[in-house]
């Protein structure tokens, strides 16, 4: 079966590293073009760096990795150190690689390489602030036709925020970006809040997952280690919500979702709820005639996702 050609935009950030060995470990099914790095949980010089380390520990280092854009368009950065720690990836000794970082500017890249596949070819995955994809579709609005679809982790509705009681951290970060990528007209699937919070990282599963016992597998449960212990002190769950592997998930089994097209807007008024996704969920305003723009996941199959994680970490083995 034909390769699916993947681009994926990312801030690692401890689930967007999770979210990497996942998608390194289906290479024979997924065609990943390249990595680009965004300014989010992290600054841009952290994810850059990260998501080749990332590389280097799986040993994919034929994966070239770009460096984005790097704060949100009309906002400045907000980090979520406080979740990832200062350098995004806690739990894991930090260095320089050896694997460069490619020169062209990520956004470039995403607009020479959309421009070389034919229509609705390519998936966006994306797991961090929008910032690419939004600056990309702005320089070259011809390139929304060459994509599939956009996978991307954020936004919120049953669970509403979890930066501000408003807004999840992704939308947040940039609610401009993100108002650009649901104004398209390009297809989206949002992962939010509300199916993320139900794939909980609990004591059990990551057990499991250092059962599994190669250098990938034992990687991931030393970040799920601090990155669980600050969302299970907050929530009071058994484990925090591991995001954005599920948009992986969705990619490699989208049966593990259930989703209902609606119309998303996204707040970028209001000082109070910034990053805000309005969900019309019940398209219950009848005089509303905002059209659906997304996908929206509101159930999951948690086991189901974690069985596909582990799958994936074994193959490291
Ligand atoms: C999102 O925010 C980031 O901190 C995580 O990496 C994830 O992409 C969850 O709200
Ligand atoms: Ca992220």
């Amino acid at each position: 079966m034909a390769k699916l050609p993947i681009i994926i935009d990312c801030d690692p950030g401890q689930d967007d590293a999770i979210m990497l060995m996942m998608a390194f470990s289906q290479r024979d099914k997924l065609d990943i073009l390249g990595v680009v790095a965004v300014g989010g949980n992290v600054p841009l010089d952290k994810t850059g760096r990260n998501a080749r380390i990332i590389c280097e520990l799986t040993g994919h280092t034929d994966i070239p990795v770009y460096a984005g854009c790097v704060r949100p368009l009309a906002r400045d950065l907000h980090t979520a150190v406080e979740v990832h720690g200062e350098e995004g990836m806690s739990g894991v000794d930090v260095y320089e690689p050896d694997m460069p970082l490619q020169k062209k500017h990520g956004v470039d890249f995403i607009i020479e390489t959309l421009r070389a596949h034919k229509d609705a070819e390519v998936v966006l995955v994306i797991t961090g602030p929008m910032t690419n994809l939004a600056t990309a579709f702005t320089q070259a609005p011809d390139i929304k036709s060459k994509i599939k679809e956009i996978v991307l982790m954020g936004g919120g509705r049953t669970i509403v925020g979890n930066v501000t009681p408003s807004a999840e951290y992704n939308i947040y970060a940039d609610p401009h970006a993100a108002d650009i990528i649901y104004k398209s007209g390009v297809k989206t699937v949002t992962i939010g809040l509300d199916v993320t919070h139900r794939v909980l990282a609990s004591k059990a599963r990551v057990q499991r997952m250092k059962s599994i016992g190669n250098k990938v597998a034992v990687t991931a449960c030393n970040i799920l280690g601090p990155y669980s212990f600050y969302d299970s002190d907050k929530y009071g769950t058994d484990g925090g919500p591991l995001h954005d592997p599920c948009t992986i998930a969705y990619v490699l089994d989208p049966g593990l979702f259930t989703t209902k097209f609606c119309n998303l807007e996204v707040e970028t008024g209001s000082e109070l709820t910034l990053g805000h996704t309005s969900v019309d969920f019940w398209h219950g305003m009848p005089e509303s005639e905002r059209p659906k723009n997304t996908h929206w996941a509101y159930e999951v199959d948690d086991d189901g996702v974690y069985d596909l994680l582990y799958r994936c970490l074994e193959t490291f083995s």
